[in-house]
């Protein structure tokens, strides 16, 4: 057995299945949008370790600031004190906030403890229980992320009782709604509604609005499949809340620091969230998390109530500093916004030519948070074309056999696709050439 083949060995035998993984490739070294394998294979890296290095892998202006604050001053705990990169990171945060009301901030470590941050900010200041969440939402695999997560059976089977107090409303997606199917008139451009009504009729008859803290939403779904809802749903959520008193948490964990060709999702509708969650992008890979709050909202909590031995770690706040820097200085939503253009052209035309059309049911996305939906033959009554299971599943991996890495989401047949926010037009094209490829692999076969 090969040097590199015996490591991986090793992993699979001492390293928990429960994780679950794409590949058992060991991964050695970054550097922007390739990562290099143990064996010296070059892989162009589409899935930017799930939306996380949006600026490249290692990027030297975010390594060299970790890098110095490293021998700084490592660990500045929270409770006992501020730092300094803390206070300069909110100064870089606040200017880009969704809305100039979020002036009020609190780091954690994962994107699943600053969802719970937002819950138990809600439930304190509104002195309210429940939680309404949307149908294909993911929030997290901690256990109380677990109950808030209702993209796939897989994050929670097994694991029950969940905390309670959580309700589950449908998203707008469009393209499996089953109100709008067969109905040409009804779509993305003119919402049935239904999510809405169904929403309001949870508020009548399952949670009434005075026990309802929360409508805890991703502006655009992430693991639920890179649906992004028509243009009036969070507008229309945004109003139901502020008629009953009910907080909107908007999880930017995913969409957030420029993903959708925005800072912020909540950007493209205009829409104010109450709380705002963040992570992933916020520092390129150093563990980082926070919400963002009006002040007043912020400071009902009891001092001491909130905090944790690493939240809002020195290192990671200093590379979130560089990572806002490099957001100005690279011009990084410009280039999203040429990238998200070439990549939804060579999908589009996918979904067009007669010989691979036949196997798409839709092309959807802002920015760079962009997903190709396959026909999916277990849902025979919303995909009337027969198309073989597991289609994304095969052209990840003949992707992969040509050295780019993708990742499938949601429970239907759906690659999303996630580079680096600061891919080169070259690598896009090398991208789009590798995935047009699998794809027409896939359709001869098939
Ligand atoms: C929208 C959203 N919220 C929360 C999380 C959980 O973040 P973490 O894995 O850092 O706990 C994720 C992770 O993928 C996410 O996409």
């Amino acid at each position: 057995m090969a040097a590199a083949t015996a490591r991986a060995a090793f992993g699979v035998q001492h390293i928990a299945k429960g994780i679950g993984r794409l590949s058992n490739i060991v991964l050695k070294r970054g550097a922007g949008s390739f990562v290099w394998t143990d064996e010296g294979r070059k892989l162009l890296d589409f899935t930017a370790g799930i939306g996380v290095t949006n600026l490249g892998h290692c990027h030297p202006k975010v390594t060299a600031a970790a890098q110095a604050q490293i021998g700084t001053l490592v660990h500045g705990q929270v409770n006992i004190a501020m730092h300094e990169p803390m206070l300069s990171l909110i100064e870089k945060l606040k200017p880009v906030m969704p809305d100039p009301s979020l002036d009020t901030f609190f780091f954690w470590n994962s994107g699943a403890e600053a969802v719970e941050a937002a819950i138990k900010l809600a439930r304190m200041a509104t002195k309210r229980q429940n939680v309404i969440v949307m149908q294909g939402s993911y929030h997290g695999r901690t256990f109380g992320t677990m109950g808030l997560t209702k993209s796939k059976t897989v994050y929670s089977s097994g694991f029950a009782p969940f905390m309670p107090g959580v309700l589950t409303s449908p998203f707008p997606y469009c393209t499996q709604c089953a109100v709008a199917c067969g109905n040409d008139t009804l779509g993305f451009e003119n919402c049935c509604n239904n999510p809405i009504h169904e929403l309001k009729v949870l508020l009548k008859q399952q949670s009434a609005a005075s026990d309802t803290a929360a409508i805890l939403i991703e502006p655009v779904l992430g693991e639920g499949g890179y649906v992004v809802p028509p243009p009036g749903f969070l507008p229309a959520v945004r109003k139901l809340c502020d008629e009953h008193g009910i907080l909107l948490i908007l999880d930017e964990v995913q969409s957030g620091f420029g993903r959708t060709g925005k800072y912020f999702a909540a950007e493209h509708w205009g829409v104010r969230p109450d709380i705002l969650v963040m992570a992933k992008g916020i520092a390129n890979g150093m563990p980082l998390s926070g919400i963002a709050a009006n002040k007043e909202l912020m400071d009902k909590q009891n001092p001491g109530s909130m905090g944790g031995t690493y939240g809002g770690n020195a290192v990671a706040c200093a590379a979130g500093v560089a990572c806002a820097e490099v957001m100005q200085e690279e011009k990084v939503l410009e280039n999203v916004a040429a990238r998200s253009k070439q990549l939804l052209d060579t999908l589009n035309a996918l979904k067009t030519s007669p010989k691979t059309g036949h196997l798409i049911k839709d092309v959807r996305g802002l920015g760079l948070m962009i997903g190709l939906e396959f026909n999916s033959p277990s849902f025979p009554t919303l995909t009337p074309k027969d198309v073989a299971a597991g289609i994304s599943s095969k052209v990840q991996a003949k992707c992969l056999q040509n050295d780019m890495l993708t990742l499938t989401t949601s429970i239907y047949e759906t690659i999303r696709f996630i580079p680096p926010l600061t891919i080169s037009e070259e690598e896009m094209r090398q991208g789009c050439e590798i995935f047009t490829k699998a794809v027409e692999d896939v359709a001869n076969e098939s």
